[in-house]
């Protein structure tokens, strides 16, 4: 059976991990195919808001295995926290949860070199969650990483130390400010490497290809966004992954003929936290209402969230580069309000009108232009039929799909599970 995939097509946060389990029920697997505890996937349902930052979005339904993939960084004092909240709700994941063996380990050395490295860089820092993401890509890459199926060797603690051993120079090497002490880190990463034993390791592509055979349906998750993507993004203002499409394919052991539905979601606006270029963000009181109004706060970092209107030269590009077959419009609820809504349809560049994203996008290279549409005023938040939503929000989405020519197949007017309006 195919293996479908939803995928953020902005610089992440567009809601994935509320749609993600919206979609559960129609799946018996849900995996993370990359990134890991930089993401901040946020489901709400029962009156309740729940955070997950390496586990898979379906973990909260008893009939769903939740798969942790080769393509996915974990460490291990994050992932005992997040267990540790399942276990308060007693959610019983010990059966439902299982890790690829091909996943690299982020040693408490990588998130030192991670703040080394930003520290650093200075102005020009990425504006990394500081999660040790990009140094443990880069050690496995570069050959050296430390896999889940390794701690299950006698030797890997020799493994772990000259690996730890060099991070500790690398970091000297910095030459920058970096308090800490690696014996406490070291206490709390073993302890929680145990935790990590204490769940079901698998050889994860025998396991995906095996699962397709049977004719079981598998949702892919993605982390991040496509504009964050290690080739097809802002670089170098992106993440250490493959976050589009084919990051699944490498992420998971999937073939790239097995991949069917490709689900994109993106905000009825933009956001982005962290440095880099963003060609329609506004720093006026359009931008503050939809922070405030959306509660634009980084649900890893807390750190606000630059907003702006919606970018279709970018937004077209995610979907070509991910081949999207549906769309998926978050936060419409947040728009309510505005008398006048911007798209951005083309960028002026190099005196010219374009319509696709060119190598640079920084503010000095290119400008918006942009189409207006009505906004409208009524609160979404307690609609549930497509029947009852505002002419001008259909005129909204009715324009972006002209523009995309792809469906708009849900609306989220909310971050309840139940705020999901799903369209003909
Ligand atoms: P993810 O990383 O893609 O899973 O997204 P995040 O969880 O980081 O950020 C999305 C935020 O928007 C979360 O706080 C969600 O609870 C919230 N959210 C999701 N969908 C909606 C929506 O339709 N309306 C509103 N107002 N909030 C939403
Ligand atoms: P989810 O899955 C939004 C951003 C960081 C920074 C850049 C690199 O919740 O959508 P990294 O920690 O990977 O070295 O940071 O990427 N970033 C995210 N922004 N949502 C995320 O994940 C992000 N993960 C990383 O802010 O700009
Ligand atoms: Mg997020």
């Amino acid at each position: 059976m195919a293996v479908d995939l939803l995928l953020g097509l902005q610089w992440g946060d567009e809601g994935k991990g509320k749609i993600v389990d919206v979609l559960t029920s129609k799946y018996d697997i849900i995996a993370r195919f990359q990134g890991g505890p930089n993401a901040g996937h946020t489901l709400v349902f029962n009156g309740r808001k729940h955070v997950l930052h390496t586990i898979p979005s379906g973990i909260f339904h008893d009939d769903t295995i939740n798969l942790v993939g080769n393509g996915v960084v974990i460490d291990p004092v994050i992932f005992k926290k997040e267990l540790d909240k399942l276990d308060e709700q007693d959610v019983d994941y010990k059966k439902s949860l299982l890790i690829s063996r091909k996943a690299h380990i982020i040693l408490p050395t990588h998130r030192l070199l991670d703040a080394a490295s930003e520290t650093a860089k200075g102005k020009a820092k990425i504006g990394s969650t500081l999660k040790g993401i990009g140094p443990t890509y880069m050690d496995k890459t570069g050959r050296n990483g430390i896999r889940v199926g390794d701690i299950e060797l006698a030797d890997w603690k020799t493994k772990y130390r000259a690996l730890a051993n060099k991070h500790q120079a690398m970091i000297d090497f910095y030459n920058v400010d970096i308090q800490y002490d690696l014996e406490e880190l070291e206490a709390e990463f073993f302890e929680a490497i145990e935790t990590l034993k204490s769940l079901q390791f698998i050889d994860s592509e025998e396991y995906v290809h095996q699962a397709q055979k049977a004719g079981k349906s598998i949702l892919a998750e993605g982390a991040q966004g496509s504009l964050l993507d290690i080739d097809f993004g802002t670089y170098p203002y992106v993440t250490s992954s493959n976050t589009t499409a084919a990051g699944a394919c490498t992420g998971l052991g999937v073939a790239p003929n097995s991949i069917g539905k490709v689900y994109g979601i993106f905000k009825a606006y933009t956001t982005r936290v962290g440095s880099g270029p963003f060609p329609t963000e506004l720093f006026d009181a359009d931008g503050e209402t939809m922070g405030r109004v959306g509660h634009e706060f980084g649900a890893t970092t807390g750190r606000p969230r630059r907003c702006g209107w919606l970018d279709l030269v970018a937004l077209r590009y995610a979907c070509q580069v991910n081949g999207v077959t549906e769309l998926i419009m978050m936060k419409g609820d947040v728009l309510s309000g505005f008398k006048t809504l911007k798209v951005c349809t083309s960028y002026k560049y190099k005196g010219e009108d374009i319509s696709h994203l060119p190598y640079n996008i920084e503010e000095q290279n290119v400008t918006p232009v942009y189409t207006e549409l009505k906004g409208w005023d009524a609160d979404l938040t307690g609609m549930t039929e497509a029947s009852q939503l505002p002419a001008a929000l259909n005129d909204y989405v009715t324009f972006l799909e002209d523009q995309l020519n792809i469906p708009i197949t849900v609306v989220s007017v909310g971050p309840d599970r139940k705020q999901t309006i799903v369209r003909s």
